[in-house]
């Protein structure tokens, strides 16, 4: 089994160089995924020169490690959208979800982009009689918004279900291969794309301009779209009022043929699957085991429980992938997207509820209508600026720093850190090292790695994850690798060393 994601094991991804000079550019892209890409190159299209500043690389964000689906069945969502945001609100969100959907497939078709897109009915059903009604006022709601909903009692998921919503004609896809198509279409046309660029600083200038800084080299921008999955550092102050939650996924191969439809549970543990076309007939994707980042210490028994459950449901040949990845949850379940509150030339697109296939081409559909100065009907329900104005926003910054510190300072010397020589190869924990508790890790060939257990963010302390060797934030989800660099955001500074001698 591969420990790493099948969309990325499985696409050619575009490689393009570092930023090594100072760029102009009438709009900087921050973020090479789904909302970063279609966002550019939709604007691209307006006659914009736009430029994409990419961390790492094209699909190493959440885009790379999806399940896949493109619907606008986002679990049961708009009987509660309807109580929350009343008919109006639940409606331009249920509009801009069809309408990523069909972006999506328009771009595909037109671009020519060959990423197995499929339709196919999308399900969410419970097994619980008690959950019945749940699903009945979501077909009520969900119909009367104009979606194609129906309740359905019989699938063909391999056991019985009490009922289910379907949506018909959604999507499916391979969402690494599609992103790459997206990128291609983009430099194609002129427009550049700068991989293992990670911005660190998004300054406003007196000029209004935007100056974005890099280790490398700086970009000018007169409008900026930060397309991160959660705005980096302090900006806007989303970090306060989201929630990062991680999901694990299996790529498998069955004895017999898989189902066709695309399915998730509102049972607990939540479980979704999909086809995965690759194999053939046979393949399935399975995603569950949802937590916040960081708050669970056995990671490894995620993975062990959703293969458990999936050889108790399905018959299973082979496991050949397995990944896990994090979006970002918002208080009321819609997305921020618009104008950032503290700058009117930055905008932002973040909390996708791990829906943003959809949801963040809808997102980009926005982003592009504001960059070239146009309205656009769904952004009142989607808004960005409805975390507050600048004085919220920086009550919320000068919170959470608090907060970060009094953890802090309750963790100097964890009772919990071991001596480091009890770490074997491949593990890592909080170690204690003359009186002092840092972040150790023991590579293959045996040498100690060691970091300070504090978040380069807002100071939190770190939780280690075995099963992905990184070391997790649950304050607000930056996650960084043994040697301390930034994997999330975020945080994007790299983890501080530990001042004490650790040799070991
Ligand atoms: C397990 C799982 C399954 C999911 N399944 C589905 C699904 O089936 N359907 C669906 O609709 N949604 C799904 N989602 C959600 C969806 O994948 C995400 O909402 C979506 O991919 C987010 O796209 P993005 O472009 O905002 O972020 P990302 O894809 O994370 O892209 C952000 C990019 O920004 C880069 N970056 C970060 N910080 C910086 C910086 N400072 N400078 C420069 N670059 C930076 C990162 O490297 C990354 O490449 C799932 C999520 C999870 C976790
Ligand atoms: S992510 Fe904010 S303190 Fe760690």
């Amino acid at each position: 089994m591969e420990r790493r994601s099948v969309w990325l094991a499985t696409a050619e991804m575009p490689r393009s160089a570092a930023l090594d000079t100072e760029l102009e550019v009438d709009v900087a892209v921050v973020g090479g995924g789904i909302v970063g890409l279609t966002t550019a190159l939709l604007a691209q299209r307006r006659g914009l020169r736009v430029a994409v500043l990419e961390a790492a690389t094209v699909g190493a964000g959440t885009t790379g490690y999806t399940t896949g689906k493109v619907t606008a069945q986002h679990g049961l969502i708009y009987a509660d959208l309807v109580d929350r945001h009343g008919d109006d609100g639940a409606r331009r969100y249920a509009d801009a979800q069809r309408a990523g959907v069909e972006q999506v497939a328009d771009l595909a078709a037109e671009l020519r982009i060959e990423c197995d897109l499929t339709r196919a009915p999308a399900l969410t059903y419970t097994r619980l009689p008690e959950q019945r009604s749940q699903i009945e006022d979501e077909v009520k709601a969900a119909a009367r918004l104009g979606l194609p909903a129906r309740v359905a009692d019989r699938t063909d998921l391999p056991f019985d279900v009490e009922a289910g919503v379907v949506f018909d004609d959604q999507i499916h896809f391979h969402p690494g291969r599609y992103l790459a198509g997206l990128a291609a279409a983009f430099t194609a046309a002129g427009g550049p794309i700068f991989e293992g660029t990670r911005v660190t600083s998004i300054d406003e200038q007196r000029d209004r301009t935007v100056e974005l800084t890099t280790p490398t080299g700086k970009v000018v921008a007169h409008q900026v779209v930060v397309a991160t999955l959660l705005p980096p550092g302090l900006l806007g102050g989303y970090f306060a009022r989201t929630r990062p939650s991680r999901s694990y996924g299996l790529a498998v191969r069955l004895h017999g043929a898989a189902p066709t439809s695309m399915a998730i549970s509102i049972d607990t543990p939540s479980r979704s699957t999909r086809p995965w076309l690759d194999p053939g007939p046979n393949g399935l994707i399975v995603v569950g085991n949802g937590h916040e980042t960081g708050a669970e210490s056995d990671t490894e028994a995620m993975y062990a429980d959703l293969e458990a459950w999936t050889r108790a449901t399905f018959d299973v040949e082979a496991v050949d992938y397995r990944w896990s990845s994090q979006d970002y949850l918002t208080p009321d379940r819609v997305p921020y997207v618009g104008h950032s509150p503290t700058s009117e030339q930055v905008l932002v697109a973040t909390g996708f509820q791990k829906w943003g296939l959809s949801s963040g081409t809808a997102a980009a559909m926005m982003l592009a209508d504001l960059l070239a100065g146009n309205d656009n009907p769904w952004l009142p329900t989607f808004d960005a600026g409805r975390i507050g104005g600048v004085r919220t926003v920086g009550r919320l910054i000068k919170d959470n720093l608090k907060v970060g510190q009094e953890l802090v300072a309750g963790r100097r010397h964890d009772p919990d850190a071991r001596p480091a020589a009890e770490l074997r190869p491949g593990e890592g924990g909080l170690v204690d090292i003359g009186g002092h508790t840092v972040g150790g890790y023991r590579d293959s060939a045996g040498a100690l790695h060691t970091v300070s257990p504090r978040c380069s963010h807002l100071g939190c302390p770190l939780h280690w994850n075995p099963a992905e060797t990184s070391w997790d934030c649950t304050c607000h989800g930056s996650r960084f690798s043994p040697d301390g660099s930034v994997l999330d955001g975020p945080a994007v500074r790299p983890l501080g060393r530990p001042t004490t001698d650790t040799r070991g």
